[in-house]
């Protein structure tokens, strides 16, 4: 994957555990002669695992933790790192920015050419939930895809649920996730629920 991609690893680890645990990190990855991971490279897959394996011995996480992590991480670092109007531009709501996912990496791709693009497609229900279906050329990334549906709902300050319904993983076809969005806190406040207009 493109260095994008590895050096969030590196900025979420440094930032959450110092410069040392990276470096022990890097080293049971076997990357301790690498300086640093560039943007616009892409990389082996391989070294993302391994990042993410390091990881997992180093702090005694799972590897789905800290893919999870991960996912919710991407959100804020690409906010940060040059594609706070890429997201912007993508939905003003966490619905409409769903719909428009696979939207966002073909603009991505703009500045990532060999990108190998996830793809999504989302189901909207009339009772406040939606299924996300998630497609990728990858295995084992489901977890960062629930960790990235946090981050959204951080991001639009929509509280939500996220239930993992299929895994290809478990031997599913599909990564299907079941969103369910919590009502607003701030809906009908305090008014008796009884039908009754109260003036
Ligand atoms: C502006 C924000 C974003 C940028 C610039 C971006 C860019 C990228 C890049 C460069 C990769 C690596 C893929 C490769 O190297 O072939 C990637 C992977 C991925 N992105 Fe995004 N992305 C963004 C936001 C999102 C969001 C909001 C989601 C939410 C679902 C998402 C889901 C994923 C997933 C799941 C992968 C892993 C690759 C795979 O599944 O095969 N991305 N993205």
């Amino acid at each position: 994957m493109y260095g994008l991609v590895n050096r969030a690893i590196q900025q979420m680890v440094t930032t959450h555990h110092g410069e040392a645990v990276w470096q022990r990190i890097k080293e049971r990855a076997d990357l301790q002669d690498l300086d640093f991971f560039s943007t616009y490279q892409a990389y082996p897959d391989d070294v993302t695992h391994r990042l993410v394996a390091a990881g997992s011995a180093e702090l005694g996480l799972s590897g789905d933790q800290i893919m999870q992590a991960f996912g919710e991480y991407w959100i804020t670092y690409t906010a940060t790192e040059g594609y706070e109007q890429l997201l912007e531009s993508t939905g003003e709501s966490l619905p409409d920015f769903l719909n428009q996912l696979d939207n966002l990496h073909a603009r991505a791709a703009v500045s990532f050419p060999a990108l190998q693009p996830p793809s999504f497609r989302c189901v909207h229900s009339a009772d406040a939930s939606m299924q996300l279906e998630y497609r990728s050329k990858r295995q084992g990334l489901a977890p960062m895809v629930t960790g990235l549906l946090h981050g959204l709902g951080k991001r639009f300050e929509t509280p939500l649920e996220v239930k993992q319904m299929a895994s290809r993983d478990r031997g599913d076809a599909t990564d299907l996730f079941q969103i369910r969005l919590s009502p607003p806190s701030d809906s009908a406040a305090g008014l008796p629920d009884d039908g009754m207009k109260h003036e």
